[in-house]
């Protein structure tokens, strides 16, 4: 089976999608070949849509951007319409990581069922999402292995998503949210990260709350 890794977040750097793909990869990668398609760059090329017409299985990986999909990707997606009009192939799956910066997962219901509707409108078959919450820990927990500790729901939305996408199965989107406190989450991700990378981008603290 051709899979396409999709990696959707517009970072230059390291992403929490590109994390989520790494993870996702080595549980699906037997028996299967593996394309990468980057959307972060530049936009794809003619060649690259009709490369992705012939795949067996789309596997998005998205960060959540106000309430939805990020523009760049869902210009892809649309693009990509066009091109299965020309090229139907109606057995392409389409599985999804979705990320967000909220702790709640469920936040990505809106995005989850946005590309949902997109698989029914350019008639291929849409097979699952996963929609995991407080994105911004997971470049803090690196060390920690997928299935312990704050990634205990990760890891198996995770594996239950490989089997999907191993046996072409659909199944309900599942939403989770790190196995970690909220209140001790909300703490460290406003003074080790968001605080820092204001910080980072010569803003205060208070520049963050100002309203515009
Ligand atoms: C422009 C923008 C809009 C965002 N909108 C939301 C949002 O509506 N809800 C949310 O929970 N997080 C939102 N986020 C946070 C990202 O989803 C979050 O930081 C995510 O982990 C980034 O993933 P990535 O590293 O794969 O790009 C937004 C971030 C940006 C930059």
């Amino acid at each position: 089976m051709k899979i396409a890794m999709i990696h959707g977040s517009p970072k230059l750097g390291n992403s929490n999608s590109d994390y989520l793909l790494q993870k996702l990869e080595p549980l699906v990668c037997s028996g299967n070949e593996i394309f990468h398609y980057q959307l972060n760059k530049k936009p794809l090329a003619d060649s690259q849509y009709r490369e992705l017409c012939q795949m067996d299985t789309l596997v998005l990986a998205f960060p959540l951007y106000i309430d939805a999909i990020p523009s760049h990707l869902f210009r892809m997606l649309v693009a990509l319409e066009e091109y299965l009009k020309l090229e139907p192939k109606k057995e392409l799956y389409v599985y999804a990581i979705i990320n967000n910066g909220f702790y709640e997962g469920v936040q990505n219901h809106l995005a989850q069922e946005i590309l949902q509707n997109w698989c029914l409108r350019a008639g291929i078959q849409f097979g699952q999402a996963i929609c995991h919450g407080a994105g911004e820990m997971l470049g803090e927990v690196k060390q920690v292995p997928l299935g312990h500790g704050p990634l205990k729901n990760l890891g198996d939305a995770i594996n239950s998503l490989a089997q999907n996408i191993q046996t072409r199965t659909q199944a309900d989107s599942v939403f989770v949210s790190p196995n970690f406190p909220r209140p001790a989450w909300k703490f460290m991700a406003t003074h080790t990260f968001w605080n820092a990378t204001a910080k980072k981008n010569g803003l205060k603290t208070g520049d963050i709350l100002r309203r515009l």
